[in-house]
């Protein structure tokens, strides 16, 4: 008798990183649902379904774990990958936009996994969460980022506790990922030790491995994927 497949949830998966994990599962025959406040004039592949939701909205979570759990009927994985950045210098940072970039990041993740608990518990689920190396190292103006990409980090080892047996839960760190198709140059790519810049499937493989059952013995982990820029040392010229 075949098995039902497994369904994913993914917030943020409209575009990037986020719809890359999408078809990465929906091509190995799972079921995904996107979660993305911004939705217009995207085609889902096949086995994708979209959802228009603000995860950092808390009804709109509670609606959006209530749909899935009527039309899906379980969750095995939880990709909390919706997130934008804030480039402002620290005077100019107004206490509205840091809370939407926490908000955006790190409360969308604790509101979803918080909503999703009993459909992960039942299904041995497992959680990933989207951080960045920039939650060990920065560029200036970047505080808001930092600052929720290395609560996420610090959800995901309490969560792997709270959580634990029932489900895993780990965070991936991007580095340089080229999620919106940038014009790169040589030296873009020369400067990773692994002589090339990330590609958004790179990071949608890793998370295929830790969401699925082969990972079964990791959680509360980070996974640095960077080409090997965070282990570089620098000496200006
Ligand atoms: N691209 C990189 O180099 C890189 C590096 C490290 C970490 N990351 C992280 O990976 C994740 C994906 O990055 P990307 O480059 O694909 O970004 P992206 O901007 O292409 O996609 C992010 C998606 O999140 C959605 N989103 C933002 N706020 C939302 C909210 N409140 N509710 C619902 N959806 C929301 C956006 O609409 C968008 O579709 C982000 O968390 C980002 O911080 C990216």
């Amino acid at each position: 008798m075949a098995t039902d497949p497994r369904v994913t949830l993914i917030s943020g998966g409209a575009r990037g990183i986020g719809a890359a994990i999408a078809a990465h599962l929906a091509g190995r025959g799972e079921r995904v649902v996107v979660a993305d406040r911004d939705i217009a004039g995207i085609a889902a592949p096949v086995g994708v379904r979209l959802v228009r939701c603000d995860v950092a909205d808390e009804a709109a979570v509670q609606s959006l774990l209530a749909e899935v759990t009527a039309t899906e009927r379980r969750l095995d994985g939880l990709v909390c990958n919706a997130g934008f950045m804030r480039r402002t210098p620290l005077a100019q940072l107004s206490l509205a936009d840091w809370r939407s970039v926490l908000d955006a990041h790190l409360t969308s993740a604790f509101l979803l996994v918080r909503a999703a608990e009993r459909l992960l518990r039942a299904a041995r689920g497992s959680v990933v969460m989207m951080s960045s190396t920039r939650a060990h190292m920065s560029e200036p103006d970047t505080e808001s980022y930092a600052a929720a990409k290395g609560g996420l980090l610090a959800l995901s080892h309490a969560l792997a506790i709270s959580l634990g047996p029932d489900v895993r839960v780990n965070a991936i760190s991007p580095g340089w990922i080229n999620s919106r198709g940038e014009t790169l140059t040589p030296a873009d790519h020369a400067q990773h030790p692994v002589g090339r810049v990330g590609m958004v499937e790179d990071i949608a493989r890793l998370a295929a491995f830790l969401l699925g059952p082969e990972s079964g013995f990791v959680t509360g982990a980070e996974f640095v994927a960077d080409g090997g820029m965070t282990r570089k040392m620098i000496y200006a010229p």
